[in-house]
């Protein structure tokens, strides 16, 4: 019975990724009904800072990793960092995400836990707080909750084994095993747990998507942020004959991708993408109106912001922090939703869990 039940979920998986322009019209309003029931019409914001784009990983789409030797490195100082909490806050985001290349020796992760500290004794609690800093140990990761974050993402990138060895090079650093364990040992320590996947990456089929989905709901996670690969030049996995219709089409995928999740996960946090606003300037405003509930506002200082460059055409790396905000006001007014400012903006998904 639960076996019948499962193959027709994933056949219908299959089918919402697969639907046509007028089917998809047709499904949207089904989405967003279960948006306002299981996560309401609200859009929240968190301020994302890149803290830093060194990496020891090196993996193969990644415009960050190690061997690129084009990347110009940098790690913001505390005073910068401190002053794009300050912007998060004074715009009122309600939360913040501290994102940065793969680093575990000892001097990262006390920087961090200063950073944490700072901002415990600064906002005591005003401020959500969400880390995006790759696989640590569990000591490490304890020791980050036990200093104020309580959310912690981790793009697991494909739940498909042989492609993640595809996409990674072949050694301990990229193991397909220690990601999903750090996966479940974040959910130990207490986080509110996100992972996520690239979509239309190097081999990728429609079914290795609706696997994706299904693995999503098997972990029991309460966030996602997933979208479209884009080659990198300085990668392996460049695509110098990348078309506009290439990306187009991995675009339209990413946003069927966020509605069939809506549809299979109703109560998680669903973020829009950023690499979706690289392909269309719309995109993430697409991405909310196809069923995520999460826009994450780039409030890195603008100098380092073209640094952090994980494919090439990234939006926003001109504009001031303070301007993205009437930005994003106004390319969501257009798509009917409101700002849940100075919200924490949690997963209903991890509370219901509990
Ligand atoms: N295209 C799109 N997304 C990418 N990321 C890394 N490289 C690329 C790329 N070339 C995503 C990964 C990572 C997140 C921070 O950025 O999924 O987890
Ligand atoms: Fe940095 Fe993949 S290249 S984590």
């Amino acid at each position: 019975m639960e076996q019948l039940h499962y193959d027709k979920t994933r056949r219908f998986l299959h089918e919402c990724l697969t639907m046509n322009h007028e089917q998809y019209n047709q499904f949207l309003p089904e989405v967003e009904a279960l948006v306002q029931q299981h996560v309401g019409d609200k859009v929240y914001f968190r301020g994302l800072i890149e803290l830093s784009n060194i990496c020891v990983k090196d993996c193969y789409y990644c415009g960050i990793r190690r061997t690129n030797s084009t990347a110009h490195r940098y790690q913001l100082s505390l005073d910068d960092v401190m002053s794009a909490v300050d912007i998060s806050y004074d715009q009122h985001y309600g939360s913040i995400v501290i994102q940065a290349g793969e680093r575990c020796d000892k001097a990262f992760v006390d920087y961090i836990s200063s950073i944490l500290k700072e901002i415990k004794q600064k906002y005591d609690g005003k401020l959500g707080v969400t880390l995006s800093l790759g696989e640590q140990s569990k000591a490490t990761l304890q020791k980050w909750f036990e200093l104020g974050a309580h959310r912690y993402l981790l793009r697991i990138e494909t739940s498909n084994r042989e492609l993640y060895r595809k996409w990674h090079p072949n050694n301990c650093l990229h193991d397909y095993d220690k990601r999903i364990e750090t996966l479940r040992t974040l959910r130990e320590v207490g986080y509110q747990v996100g992972t996520g996947v690239l979509i239309g990456g190097p081999s990728q089929t429609v079914e290795d998507l609706v696997e994706d989905l299904l693995f999503f709901q098997s972990i029991d996670v309460d966030m996602i942020g997933m979208g479209p690969f884009i080659s990198h030049p300085n990668t392996p996995f460049y695509n110098k004959n990348e078309t506009n219709e290439d990306l187009k089409s991995r675009y339209t995928l990413a946003l069927r991708m966020i509605s069939a999740l809506r549809w299979l996960m109703p109560n998680i946090n669903i973020a829009a993408a950023t690499s979706l606003q690289a392909i269309d300037p719309m995109g993430r405003e697409m991405a909310v109106k196809a069923g995520a509930n999460i826009i994450m506002p780039n409030v890195t200082p603008k100098q380092s912001r073209v640094d952090y460059q994980l494919y090439p055409n990234k939006p926003c790396v001109d504009e001031e922090a303070w301007e993205c905000k009437g930005c994003l006001d106004a390319r969501l007014s257009m798509v009917d939703k409101s700002v849940g400012y100075n919200e924490w903006g949690d997963s209903p998904h991890f509370f219901e869990r509990l």
